[in-house]
């Protein structure tokens, strides 16, 4: 861990201990340093779900949690390379939604790579996205990293096309969270077969970023904290080196590790989801190499928001978590267990509320 990382820590305390604490922030920096390549940081905004009211007004606080994402990472310094726009713009798919969401995002001062949501795509099933904002696929290459941006939340087109009697209907149907009418995400194979021509060409020793909407493996089915097809993508993925898939969605702290491939979820800029464990209808479903999470309190609106610090620097993702509300995390590659793990778990006595089980 360099020092540039500690004082970039201690400024994010900073940031986090003079804003108003009423906001909700997530935000991630990422270092990726390389023996003989340049290091480099960008950022992580992800889910800020803006809802229109009527007309011209929104829900406020879910306006000014972005807001203050898009302050923050330009008071970085040094700035960002690019910042990653991680989905959820909107909520319902709005055209406003996404306009108003957009002129937020605007006032970024360095370029943004954007990664599709369900919320975004129900609608219109992603028509305006890709007129206005961005390719749904795509990847690209900055200083030595390959990044893959894949949309991960398409579903059956029968499913998709045929199942509703409207566009709103389909929407409102995907927006929700325990949604029992719905179908589970996938990648789909055309997109498969676009990342293997795309990853074909790399040296297996490339270090790779996959930006995902949905998590690209399975967490819980029932919340569509879920990618059907995502032991394929990671087949595709296994037999580089250095895999890190960053992924939005589940508004929590989550993370994995499967074979080559570590998995981080970036928090969300409007609210935080519990864990499925923490849902009492709910049958537990948790990966076998994730820890419990010792939140969420659903009721509480800003546990789990915050700032987070992926450093990339050694090869293994070292993750530091500033909850505002909360005590903070570490998350690093635990090398006995082979995968990552809480190395500074938070203190039983602080943290809201206990974990529990069921
Ligand atoms: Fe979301
Ligand atoms: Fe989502």
């Amino acid at each position: 861990m360099s020092r540039t990382f500690s004082r970039r820590t201690f400024l994010h305390q900073l940031g986090a201990a003079a804003a108003v604490s009423a906001l909700p922030l997530s935000l991630v920096e990422i270092v990726w340093g390389q023996e003989k390549g340049e290091s480099f940081t960008f950022a992580y905004i992800s889910d800020p779900h803006i809802t229109q009211i009527k007309g011209a007004s929104f829900v406020e606080n879910f306006d000014k949690g972005l807001q203050k994402a898009v302050t923050e990472a330009n008071f970085m310094f040094p700035q960002p390379d690019f910042v990653v726009f991680g989905g959820d713009l909107a909520q319902l798919g709005k055209r406003e939604e996404l306009d108003h969401g957009m002129e937020i995002l605007s006032k970024l001062s360095v370029p943004v790579h954007y990664v599709i949501g369900e919320h975004d795509y129900y609608l219109d099933l992603g028509k305006y996205w890709e007129e206005k904002i961005s390719k749904l696929y795509y990847s690209f290459d900055h200083k030595g990293i390959h990044f893959v941006v894949l949309n991960s939340i398409l579903t059956d087109d029968d499913w998709t096309n045929k199942r509703w009697a409207s566009a709103e209907e389909r929407m409102g149907n995907m927006a929700r969270l325990d949604n029992p009418n719905g179908s589970p995400f996938m990648v789909k194979e055309a997109q498969r077969a676009w990342l293997k021509a795309d990853l074909e060409k790399l040296d297996k020793k490339t270090p790779v970023v996959v930006m995902s909407h949905s998590p690209l493996y399975k967490i819980y089915k029932g919340w569509n904290f879920w990618t059907d097809d995502a032991e394929e993508v990671q087949a595709l993925l296994q037999p580089f080196d250095q895999v890190t898939v960053l992924h939005g969605h589940v508004h929590q702290v989550l993370y994995n590790q499967i074979g080559t491939i570590s998995f981080h979820a970036m928090m969300s800029t409007a609210w935080p989801w519990p864990y499925p464990t923490t849902y009492a209808q709910a049958k537990p479903m948790v990966p076998k190499m994730t820890v419990p999470m010792n939140r969420a309190d659903p009721f509480h609106e800003r546990d789990a928001t915050g700032w987070s610090m992926i450093d990339l620097e050694s090869g293994d993702v070292i993750n530091k978590v500033e909850l505002w509300e909360n005590t903070p995390r570490t998350i690093s590659k635990d090398k006995k267990l082979g995968h990552p793990a809480d190395s500074t778990y938070q203190d039983p006595a602080k943290r809201i509320p206990p974990q529990q089980h069921y």
